[in-house]
C-alpha cells in the first residue's frame, strides 16, 4: 500500500488568455472549475488509477469543500479514514491556466497547516509499504513521519514541493527525492550546493543524502534526470499538446511510487512516471486528468527506457 501522508485542497480554475501583471485585472476565456486538488490527494489519485492501494492521512476542514476532497478520493477506492478534521477551513488554490496551458497557483493552505505525523500509524509503516510524501503540509511534520518510517525500514519519497528549507538530517531519511528544476535551483541554494546543472545539482544531492537515496529532477516537456549510486540516467517524456499542466509533477510521484510499490526497479517506474505525467497534460484539472493505467501501458512503448549515461 502507498500511504500519502500530505494536503488536500479544492481548486479554483481559472482560464486566461495570459496572466495579468501586478495591478492588471483579466477576465477569464470561460467559466471558473472548481476540482478537488492537493499534492497529497492528487498523487493518492494519480497512484491508485496506476494500481495501487492507497491511504491518505491528512487535515481538512468541517466544510463542503473538505467533505468533496473526501467523497473524491473515496470514489475512486482510496482510503480515508486517517483524514482528520480541523478548525480551519479546508485548503483553497486558486489557479489561473494561460492559453499555452501552463499556470500559476496562490494556495490557502488551512487545514492542511493543522496536519501532524502522529496521524500516521505505526501500524502502516511497514517494508512493503511506501510512503509518499510533500511538502504542503507541515515540513517538520513531514520530516518527522519520514525519520519514522525509516526507523520502520518503509521506503520513502519526498516530493520537495513547495520548495523550503531543507537540512542534511532531513535528507537522511528519504530514499527518493523528486523535484522540478526550479524547486531543484531553490534547494541546491538551501543545501550551499552551487552547481547549475540538474544532472550536477542531482549529483550533489544524492551525495549529501546517503548511499540509498535517488534524486529525480523533472525538466517539463524535456523530461526528467536522475542520479542514485553516483550513475546519472536521462528520463524522456511522451510529446503532448499540453491543456493543463497543473498537477503533472504529481502525477509523476504518484505514478512512480505505485509502480516501485508494485514491483517494478526504480528506472522502469520512472519511465512510466514519465509517460503518465505528460498524459495528465492533456484535460484540465489535476485529480480529474491522472491517466489509468491502461492509458500509460497503451504510450509508453513511445518513449525510449530511461537511459545511463556514459
Ligand atoms: O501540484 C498541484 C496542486 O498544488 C494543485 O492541485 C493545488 O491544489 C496545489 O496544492
Amino acid at each position: 500500500m502507498i500511504i500519502v501522508f500530505g494536503s488536500l485542497n479544492i481548486n479554483t480554475v481559472m482560464p486566461v488568455e495570459h496572466f495579468p501583471k501586478p495591478g492588471e485585472t483579466v477576465a477569464c476565456t470561460s467559466d471558473y472549475l472548481s476540482h478537488p486538488g492537493g499534492k497529497g490527494a492528487n498523487q493518492a489519485v494519480a497512484a491508485a488509477r496506476a494500481g495501487a492501494k492507497v491511504a491518505v492521512v491528512g487535515k481538512i476542514g468541517d466544510d463542503s469543500f473538505g467533505r468533496r476532497c473526501i467523497n473524491n478520493l473515496k470514489n475512486q477506492s482510496i482510503w480515508a479514514s486517517g483524514i482528520g478534521m480541523s478548525e480551519r477551513p479546508t485548503g483553497h488554490s486558486t489557479v489561473a491556466v494561460d492559453s499555452s496551458g501552463t499556470n500559476m497557483s496562490i494556495v490557502a493552505p488551512g487545514a492542511n497547516n493543522d496536519a501532524t505525523a502522529d496521524q500516521v500509524p505505526d501500524e502502516v509503516l511497514i517494508p512493503r509499504n511506501i510512503l509518499l510524501t510533500q511538502l504542503e503540509v507541515p515540513p517538520k511534520e513531514t520530516f518527522m513521519v519520514l525519520s519514522r518510517a525509516r526507523n520502520h525500514q518503509t521506503p520513502t519519497i519526498l516530493d520537495a514541493s513547495p520548495a523550503t528549507k531543507m537540512t542534511r538530517e532531513g535528507l537522511a531519511n528519504v530514499d527518493y527525492l523528486i523535484v522540478n528544476e526550479v524547486e531543484a535551483h531553490q534547494l541546491a541554494h538551501t543545501l550551499g550546493i552551487t552547481e547549475t546543472d540538474p544532472r550536477l545539482i542531482a549529483k550533489a544531492i544524492t551525495r549529501m543524502g546517503g548511499p540509498r537515496m535517488a534524486c529525480i529532477i523533472t525538466l517539463e516537456s524535456k523530461g526528467s534526470v536522475a542520479v542514485k549510486d553516483d550513475a546519472t540516467y536521462v528520463v524522456r517524456t511522451l510529446k503532448v499538446d499540453a491543456v493543463d499542466t497543473t498537477g503533472a509533477g504529481d502525477a509523476f510521484c504518484g505514478i512512480f511510487a505505485a509502480r516501485l510499490q508494485l514491483g517494478h526497479d526504480w528506472l522502469k517506474a520512472m519511465h512510466y512516471a514519465g509517460v503518465g505525467a505528460a498524459l495528465s497534460c492533456l484535460a484540465l484539472g489535476a485529480q480529474e486528468s491522472m491517466p489509468f493505467l491502461d492509458d500509460i501501458e497503451a504510450h509508453v512503448h513511445k518513449v525510449e527506457p530511461p537511459r545511463k549515461l556514459a
